[in-house]
């Protein structure tokens, strides 16, 4: 597959030029340290390298590319990560003041977005199944149930895979969604791997109409490089003016090349290195699974829950740092191991032999449990998050507002959102994420 944005900026780089443009570093090597490989390579929009918002040249080629690979309609990069794709998304279908149905477990990034917008956003909170906060079980009834309970809304969103990995019924919903006349967004950030397992579960393929992958986080891309993956038809030749609204209008041309590499390494073996890092995780997680409980999640991340084995998800992710082994995130209940098509037989053994090596007081810890959590509504999103706030202590926060959108990150679930009363409940969950300060509205 062809690299249009390497080839142009490695040809510049060859040639020398005296560089009369942004950025100011001109290309140098001036610090000495290990980024400075990158100077040479971080670029502006000169002649001939086109402009992400307006692409028509290297960067329209590499898109291209792109949607080929991940049998889109057309795919279109953010710089700005998934963020960016979110709230272009979101501005396409939905424009200011616009209805969504959400479901809740959602990053904070639907949240600002929302705020930005000014949406008016009715939740599903998924089916509480024993696990994590806000990670659960939506079904395609719930999601029509929610659909028809009020105003038709503009868009249908939901997060799969969520943090946690868990893998939601992107088909049934879809299918649901079509039958009444409601395009389905898919926050599929930590799914662009999908596309190319040996059964392609990547959310286009189930029938959203726009979905956005960081490739940042599943595939070797730089951090920031993100696709705004387009289904329907319908929205194809959009995206671009609505991106421009909200992203820099400097995108990294680091990133650009990444993405750009990217599909290069798809089409020469990636694809087959992804499928292969699947079938070592999916051995391992059979092979840890007599001693720890293993969440059924996608293939690429290994989900444990070691309470069954007297220990808190984040001790498990300490015992793990003593050898060397730095897990995606972990909290009480649960510690996220990301695999990657860059890692095969000698990183699965070395975590192997690590986990088996952790020595379990086999004391059976308690899960907390989240059944019925549903903060209640004061104000909407925007009037919250823009109103003035201060911030306060969690424990003197009852009753409060929640002005801005309070969450951990990672995992970046909305616990509270702007707009809601926080309460007693909310409180509890908010320490557990050790959240200790709260903006309110005042
Ligand atoms: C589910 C989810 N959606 C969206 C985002 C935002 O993605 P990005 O960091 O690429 O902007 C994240 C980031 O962690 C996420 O976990």
């Amino acid at each position: 597959m062809t690299t249009p944005i390497c080839d142009f900026i490695k040809k510049y780089i060859s040639e020398n030029p005296l560089r009369l443009h942004m950025p100011g570093h001109k290309g140098k090597d001036i610090f000495q340290n290990p980024v400075s490989a990158a100077y040479p390579y971080d670029i502006t929009e000169i002649k001939g390298a086109d402009s992400l918002f307006e692409a028509s040249g290297i960067i329209a080629e590499s898109e291209k590319n792109a949607a080929s690979l991940f049998h889109t309609a057309e795919t279109v990069y953010s710089a700005g990560g998934s963020t960016l794709c979110i709230q272009t998304m979101l501005d396409m279908v939905c424009g200011p003041g616009g209805r969504a149905v959400a479901v809740r477990n959602c990053h904070r990034a639907f949240v600002n977005a929302a705020a930005l917008l000014d949406l008016d956003v009715t939740w599903v909170y998924p089916e509480y199944d024993g696990g994590s906060l806000l990670s659960g079980r939506v079904t395609a009834e719930m999601a029509e149930k929610a659909i028809l309970s009020g105003e038709k809304p503009d868009c249908f969103y939901m997060t799969s895979p969520d943090y946690l990995g868990k893998i939601y019924d992107v088909r049934g919903i879809a299918e649901v969604c079509h039958r009444h006349g409601v395009p389905l967004i898919v926050d599929n950030a930590h799914g662009a791997h999908l596309a190319f397992l040996s059964e392609n579960i990547h959310p286009i393929a189930l029938g959203a109409d726009m979905c956005c992958d960081s490739g940042h986080k599943m595939l070797p891309v730089l951090t920031g490089g993100a696709y705004l993956h387009i289904g329907n038809p319908k929205y194809v030749g959009m995206a671009k003016a609505a991106m421009s609204r909200y992203g820099s209008t400097s995108p990294s041309y680091l990133i650009l090349q990444s993405l750009d590499m990217c599909n290069k390494y798809l089409s020469e073996g990636g694809i087959q290195a992804i499928r292969s890092a699947a079938d070592k995780l999916e051995c391992l997680k059979k092979e840890l699974s007599a001693v720890y409980r293993i969440e059924d999640t996608e293939p690429m991340r290994m989900t444990v829950s070691p309470l069954s084995c007297g220990l808190y998800g984040h001790q498990l992710a300490d015992i793990l740092r003593e050898s060397c082994i730095e897990c995606e995130y972990a909290d009480e209940t649960h510690a996220v191991m990301l695999f990657s098509p860059v890692y095969g037989d000698e990183e699965a053994a070395r975590l192997k032999s690590a986990m088996e090596s952790v020595r379990m007081p086999r004391i059976l810890l308690q899960s907390p449990e989240y059944e019925g959590y549903s903060p209640k509504k004061a104000m909407s999103i925007r009037q919250a998050a823009f109103a003035p706030s201060e911030s306060i202590s969690v424990d003197k926060a009852d009753g409060r507002i929640c002005s801005g959108v309070r969450t951990a990150c990672p995992p970046g679930v909305a616990v509270i959102v702007s707009g809601e009363v926080i309460d007693k409940e909310t409180i509890k969950i908010l320490k557990r994420y050790s959240i200790f300060d709260i903006n309110v509205v005042k």
